[in-house]
């Protein structure tokens, strides 16, 4: 599907970037094997793509390097493909605040948008992955007055209805008022009953798909295997390359408040990972153990941060 969907996007035409250009970094000067024995030596070859197809996944990168000789793992250079994986994230989106406001009725508006840089859905691939956004308003004192998305040291989400409930999950949304609406961008498998189901050989449909869209994608005439599933469909700044989504605070007396944001990109969501966690077998029973250890199951993509004063009405 990244391919199907980044054909869609403006990548495949006017804004020409291919999976290479992403995922395979350029080095000048590599000798390659002619594949003979001869002694012949080749000119060296500048702008030669290496094969190194880092990607999103740091938690099974820390796993495996965390967990070698249960694993039989012989690799070791895990760290230095952990810090390229790590910069992939970053390359993957930016965040910033469009518009924000505190006024005399004691509201706090603020809007937050996501820029995809990614030639594809973000987050891509398999359907274990999540990007949320978590964000949280301080007062003068930095004590926390408002969050969503908070993230739990076990990769669950505060206020995520999946991470209490396997047969529910949270709607996109345009607007959020409550902590316990978040945003989370992912793809919601449903079996042949339109039930949620994490089993891919269960899975049918999408009962929710609100990935970041890539640029240039036209969410109306997606093909259907890559198409936009529930609000987000409606939602009109949910568009090829961006979203927004706006937060209304009520009840905030004070005059200065700090608003912190971050997208948060999750390989394995919480969700997905307890699924697999209900099986009675050693193997999954090992791979709790891993999972609970590993301290990458969330990697920061972007971060955003500024003030916001109290104005008087005239003022907004
Ligand atoms: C404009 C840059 C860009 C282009 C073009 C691009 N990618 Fe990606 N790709 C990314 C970024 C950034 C990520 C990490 C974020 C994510 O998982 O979506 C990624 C992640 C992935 C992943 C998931 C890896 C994981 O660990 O979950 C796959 C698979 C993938 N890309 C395949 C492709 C394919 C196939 C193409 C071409 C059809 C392609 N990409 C084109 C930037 C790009």
């Amino acid at each position: 599907m990244p391919y199907t969907e980044w054909e869609h996007s403006s990548y495949a035409t006017t804004d020409a970037k291919s999976c290479q250009q992403c995922h395979m970094p350029r080095t000048n000067g590599v000798r390659l094997s002619n594949g003979s024995m001869t002694t012949e030596v080749m000119e060296p070859r500048d702008n030669f793509a290496i094969h190194e197809f880092v990607g999103a996944n740091r938690l099974m990168l820390d796993i495996f390097n965390n967990n070698k000789t249960q694993l039989g793992v012989l690799s070791s250079n895990f760290a230095e493909t952990l810090t390229k994986t790590q910069a992939m994230l970053n390359s993957a989106a930016t965040l910033s605040n469009v518009k924000q406001c505190l006024g005399s009725n004691n509201v706090l508006n603020f809007t937050l948008k996501v820029d995809s840089k990614t030639g594809h859905k973000l987050p891509s691939a398999y359907p274990s992955r999540r990007v949320v956004l978590h964000v949280a308003v301080k007062d003068e004192t930095g004590a926390i007055v408002f969050e969503s998305g908070k993230i739990n040291s076990d990769g669950s989400i505060v206020g995520v209805a999946a991470d209490s409930d396997r047969t529910k999950f949270e709607p996109h949304y345009n607007v959020i008022k409550r902590p316990d609406q978040v945003q989370v961008y992912e793809a919601i498998m449903g079996d042949n009953q339109n039930q949620v189901t994490y089993t891919l050989l269960r899975g049918m449909t999408y009962l929710k798909d609100n990935r970041i869209l890539p640029l240039g994608f036209d969410k109306t005439t997606a093909p259907n295997d890559v198409k936009v599933v529930g609000s987000a469909l409606t939602d009109k700044n949910f568009i090829g390359g961006s979203d927004s989504v706006s937060y209304q605070i009520k009840g905030l007396t004070g005059n200065n408040y700090i608003v912190e944001a971050e997208l948060v990109h999750q390989p394995l969501a919480y969700s997905f990972a307890n699924d697999l966690f209900q099986e009675p077998d050693d193997e999954v029973a090992d791979f709790k153990t891993m999972f609970n250890a590993s301290s990458a199951k969330s990697s920061q993509i972007a971060l955003t941060s500024f003030s916001v004063v109290k104005k008087g009405d005239w003022e907004m």
